[in-house]
């Protein structure tokens, strides 16, 4: 699958995220918080927290981590990695291009895969 377009570069608030739903490889849609630091870095990480399944682009964005607005935990931009406590299983990160005004993701090739049942 080619990436998708997920938004527009200026749609995402610096810093801060913003979810959208794109077509996975299976038809099924996927949620992804597309979040930009404060430097203007941009990642595309699974918008589902993998404690409780609440949304992770309405948490705050600072050191290069999302954090979980329900509980706290911490999840690392680049590894999908929770940093910090309730939650201990990673979230997807997926590749993410900017083409122009574009930003551009593709969900079917995961950097990082969250384990499977996550
Ligand atoms: S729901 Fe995200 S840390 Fe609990």
């Amino acid at each position: 699958m080619p990436p998708a377009r997920a938004c527009a570069v200026a749609d995402v608030p610096t810093p801060g995220a913003l979810q959208v739903e794109l077509p996975g490889p299976d038809g099924a849609s996927v949620a992804v918080a597309v979040v930009r630091e404060s430097d203007g870095t941009l990642h595309a990480i699974s918008d589902t927290c993998s404690h409780q399944a609440v949304s992770l682009a309405e948490g705050e964005v600072e050191d290069g981590r999302i954090e979980c607005w329900l509980h706290g935990s911490q999840f690392d931009l680049r590894t999908g990695h929770p940093d910090s406590l309730p939650a201990v299983v990673p979230v997807a990160v997926y590749p993410l291009t900017v083409d122009g005004a574009d930003v551009l993701v593709d969900v079917s090739a995961p950097i990082t895969t969250a384990p499977e049942g996550a």
